[in-house]
């Protein structure tokens, strides 16, 4: 019989950490079911997203791992989706490590290793970096790289 796996997650500003989750999901099932946080749920969780949900699960549905994208709206949901999508595994990354053990009566429950180095927080952050670089000091910069390139030609 095929083995179901899912996962929940925002997946906003959708970077190669994500990516290698849904790669190692599709290893361990033969259906990779994703549930896109909703940008409701995710005001009431404080967290803001800058890409919205439309957007966030249409590029991961599109991802070639992933089966098919359900909004996750609410905390409770979980247990309803193992029920009825027959889910054999729940994993999620292990800075989620012992949060969702209760699923473990419905189905496996796995923590994976997250990928180094790089996060959505991260992202926002050298963006917030970026922008907070005065006008004058990028006109300057760009103006040193535009030299460069006509050198270079
Ligand atoms: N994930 C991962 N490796 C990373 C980043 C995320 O394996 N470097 C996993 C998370 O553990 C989670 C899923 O990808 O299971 C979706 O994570 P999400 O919270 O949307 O991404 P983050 O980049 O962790 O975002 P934030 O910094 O806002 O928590």
């Amino acid at each position: 019989m095929s083995k179901v796996v899912i996962t929940y997650g925002t997946f906003d500003m959708f970077h190669v950490g994500h990516l290698k989750l849904l790669q190692r999901l599709s290893e361990m099932a033969d259906r990779v079911i994703v549930a896109v946080s909703t940008d409701e749920f995710n005001l009431g969780k404080g967290k803001k997203t800058l890409i919205p949900y439309e957007q966030r699960a249409q590029i991961v549905e599109s991802i070639k791992y992933v089966d098919l994208v359900i909004p996750e709206e609410s905390w409770e949901q979980k247990l309803q989706d193992v029920k009825k999508y027959d889910v054999d595994i729940f994993a999620i990354g292990e800075d989620w490590k012992g949060k969702f053990d209760f699923l473990s009566d419905l189905c496996e429950v796995r923590y994976l290793e997250r990928t180094k180095d790089i996060s959505t927080t991260e992202l926002k952050r050298s963006l917030k970096n970026f922008l907070s670089i005065p006008q004058e000091d990028l006109r300057q910069a760009f103006e040193v790289l535009e030299l460069l390139r006509r050198d270079l030609e």
